[in-house]
């Protein structure tokens, strides 16, 4: 089984890739590999609802969500992380999972299992050693 993972962070080695990676060696302890993907630090498009995903299966914007999809198809779950902006979610991870729209027209089974992992800076800087 494989997990695949999406750090929604602007910062690639920050609190949100710690709690992911915390999240992943749990995980391997049962047996469950992982992999991290990094949302990266340029401005995520949000969905812009023209369902060409519907016909094409593919987002019209080439970028981080279709690399996702791509990588996606040979994976069993998919974990969120975020770091809190304003009590939310960033701006990026949020256009993010709005662009998964895709999956939801083209695997509307896989949603079942997905994950939405937030990031306290407070609790994980807690759990370094
Ligand atoms: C624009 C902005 C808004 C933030 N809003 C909150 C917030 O509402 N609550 C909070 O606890 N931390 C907030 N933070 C702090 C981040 O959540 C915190 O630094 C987080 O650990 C960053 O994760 P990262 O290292 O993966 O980027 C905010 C940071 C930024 C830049």
């Amino acid at each position: 089984m494989k997990v695949l993972m999406i750090n929604g962070s602007p910062h690639k080695n920050g609190s949100t890739y710690t709690a992911l990676t915390i999240v992943g060696e749990e995980l391997k302890k049962y047996g469950v590999d992982y992999e991290i993907m990094w949302i990266g630090a340029k401005p995520v498009s949000g969905c812009l609802a023209c369902s060409t995903c519907k016909q094409t299966g593919k987002c019209v914007f080439d970028d981080i969500v279709n690399e996702f999809m791509e990588k996606g198809k040979d994976c069993d779950g998919f974990v969120f992380g975020s770091p809190v902006y304003y009590a939310s979610a960033t701006g990026q991870i949020t256009s993010f999972l709005d662009r998964l729209f895709i999956l939801l027209i083209t695997q509307p089974k896989r949603l079942n299992s997905v994950l939405f992992q937030h990031c306290l800076p407070a609790k994980i800087k807690h759990l370094e050693p």
